[in-house]
């Protein structure tokens, strides 16, 4: 069992909001950090002296890195913020574990934007399509100069904190309240849960693999697709949901690969873990809202 110093930076996000009480649960000792909001420690991390303070106070001897900038039209319109939170913070960690010589591992949150042909995806894939894509890969190649685990995903699930929706929280909101919406029916991906993540990173901390690895559900499906399998799992009406294709998505203003979908038997096979393919996966997702409806 545990017993870890365990930082978590962008500790107050989607991901962070599921990851700090199911860690604390597990008995590991753990630091939070975030930007602004609430956190044990709240601090701009692309600021290397400031993280260099922070770190040399905390000595983890595992970070989390879930700091991000996600808004993809974001990372398009300001690069140089982009290259800052996606990248040089990543760098500034790094940096801090090379320099200090503690042993101190690092796990990053990576993105499965990095794939841009025909999946699925193994690691090696690598197109890049965006900006969002181009900084969180520039990130990787920061975290791989030391002992890291670095983890391509994207996750769906309930958002433990209001300020930020996950899709699945998109299509339960809109459909509960009638909203019409458009879902896409030519992007392609294979989400994990937010549930099951954090599980499999707890396995990572335990583990410590090194290097990079996908990490998302079995197969994968378009993303209207997912949007209706929830749906129907939850046996809400999706009268209000439409099926387009990107060309004409008008709300999309930078471009987004079209197929994300990832192999992960890398990360199966190194972890000794069998993934739930995704329509297994929507079920387990669609059992969680029904137990906060
Ligand atoms: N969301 C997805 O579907 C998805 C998919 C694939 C990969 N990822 C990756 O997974 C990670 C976590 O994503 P998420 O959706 O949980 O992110 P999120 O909800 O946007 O949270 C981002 C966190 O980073 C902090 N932060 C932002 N800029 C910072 C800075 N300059 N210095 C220090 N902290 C900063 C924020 O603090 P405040 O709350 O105080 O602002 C917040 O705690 C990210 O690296 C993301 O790229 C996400």
């Amino acid at each position: 069992m545990p017993k870890e110093n365990i930082l978590i930076t962008g500790a107050t996000g989607l991901l962070g909001s599921s990851m700090v009480p199911y860690f604390k649960k597990c008995g590991y000792t753990v630091v939070t950090h975030a930007l602004s909001s609430q956190a044990d420690y709240v601090v701009d991390l692309s600021d290397r002296v400031k993280s260099y303070e922070i770190l040399s106070k905390i000595h983890p001897s595992v970070i989390i890195n879930l700091v991000g900038l996600t808004s993809v039209e974001l990372c398009e319109e300001q690069v140089n913020l982009a290259y800052l939170v996606n990248t040089r913070t990543v760098e500034n960690l790094a940096d801090w574990i090379m320099h200090s010589g503690i042993a101190c591992h690092l796990v990053q949150i990576s993105t499965d934007h990095v794939y841009d042909s025909v999946g699925l995806h193994i690691e090696d894939d690598i197109t890049i399509t965006n900006n969002y894509a181009f900084s969180k890969y520039a990130g990787e190649l920061a975290a791989i100069r030391v002992p890291s685990t670095i983890l391509r995903t994207n996750f769906v699930g309930h958002s433990q904190v209001s300020h930020r929706e996950s899709l699945t929280d998109w299509v339960y909101n809109s459909l509960t309240t009638a909203k019409n919406v458009q879902v896409l029916n030519d992007v392609y991906f294979s989400p994990i849960s937010i549930t099951m993540l954090v599980e499999m990173i707890e396995l990572v901390v335990q583990k410590r693999p090194i290097g990079i690895f996908n990490i998302g559900s079995q197969n994968g499906m378009s993303k209207a697709d997912f949007d209706f399998a929830f749906a129907e799992s939850l046996n809400l009406p999706t009268n209000t949901m439409t099926r387009i294709n990107t060309s004409s998505a008008n709300f999309l203003k930078a471009y987004r690969p079209k197929d994300m979908r990832m192999d992960c038997s890398k990360f199966e096979n190194k972890l000794g873990v069998k993934i739930p393919n995704l329509v297994d996966l929507i079920k387990q997702i669609a059992r969680e809202y029904d137990e906060i409806a």
